[in-house]
């Protein structure tokens, strides 16, 4: 089917095989596939901000979730490193693709517009405290039309975080989640999540117990089955599928041809539960 649309999320972990994945876009590009990317990178992160000295903050939520704390300092750690590392890294993975890319953040042309999380509830030594001056926010609205300019011409969107508030000021925001709002404003047909692990584990410590297919909203799942950066995952597939995205895989990004084996079936595919599609 040409012209669909394919968004797909490179995890940030090192074992992620950058180039495989570029000349995989190149393929499905060349198949007529309007194709983008969107990434993070939490370990790039970390690391410019242990070299500038910025101190890593996490937080962690009453139901146990940890998120990071972006301080003024860290913010400015994790822009330096999604657009002055990550995002060179796959211009030039693309660009040996032969794949015409441009990158991109949240703040051009008003792409993703978040609200700043004012003050959140979290748990520290097990008591409850309210955590304030956190420099992240939740989505609220993508405006695409920069987007669709660009594909339009013929060139690939490389997209990360931040995202901006209503004053255009930046704000960190969750990648996959990011990826499943891009997704969503595109009416993507599908949505690759492409991680270091073989796709969604009944158990996170058995590689062999990759789940073939789900069905989301799976509350039992969504509770249990994950933990960490697969847990707000699973959260962003939920996202993309009730906004119309028609499926999302959760695959390895560490084969060879990531892309189209995850389109082939290879790893998880997340769809809309029929029973709840009223
Ligand atoms: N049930 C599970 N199935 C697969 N991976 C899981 C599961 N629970 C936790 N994980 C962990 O989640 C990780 C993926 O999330 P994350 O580290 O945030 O990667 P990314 O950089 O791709 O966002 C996996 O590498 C694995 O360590
Ligand atoms: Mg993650």
């Amino acid at each position: 089917m040409p012209h669909g649309v394919t968004v797909i999320k490179c995890g940030g972990s090192g074992a992620i095989g950058i180039a495989e994945i570029c000349a995989d876009v190149a393929k499905l590009r060349a198949a007529g596939e309007r194709t983008l990317l969107v990434h993070g990178g939490a370990d790039e992160i970390d690391r410019l901000a242990a070299q500038l000295g910025v101190q890593a903050q996490t937080t962690v939520s009453p139901d146990g979730r940890q998120s990071r704390y972006t301080s003024p300092p860290m913010l400015d750690a994790m822009m330096l490193a999604l657009t002055g590392r990550v995002k060179p890294r796959l211009l030039a993975a693309l660009k040996v693709a032969g794949v015409p890319a441009v990158g991109l953040t949240g703040l051009d042309a008003g792409l993703v517009t978040a609200v700043r999380k004012q003050a959140r509830r979290a748990v520290r030594d097990g008591r409850p405290v309210m955590v304030r001056g956190d420099h992240s926010g939740r989505i609220t609205a993508v405006d695409p039309a920069v987007l669709h300019v660009l594909l339009d011409a013929g060139f690939t969107p490389v997209i990360s975080p931040p995202a901006g508030d209503c004053g255009g000021a930046p704000l960190n925001v969750d990648a996959d989640r990011l990826a499943a709002a891009v997704a969503v404003a595109l009416r993507a047909r599908r949505l690759l999540l492409l991680t270091a692990a073989p796709g969604l584990l009944r158990d996170a410590t058995d590689s062999g117990s990759v789940l073939a297919r789900c069905e989301l909203p799976d509350e039992a799942l969504l509770a249990y089955a994950a933990t960490g950066g697969m847990q707000r995952k699973l959260i962003a597939a939920d996202e993309a599928l009730r906004g119309g995205v028609g499926a999302v895989h959760i695959a390895d990004g560490r084969v060879p041809e990531p892309v189209l084996a995850a389109v082939g079936g290879a790893g998880t595919v997340l769809v809309r539960s029929s029973r709840r599609q009223a």
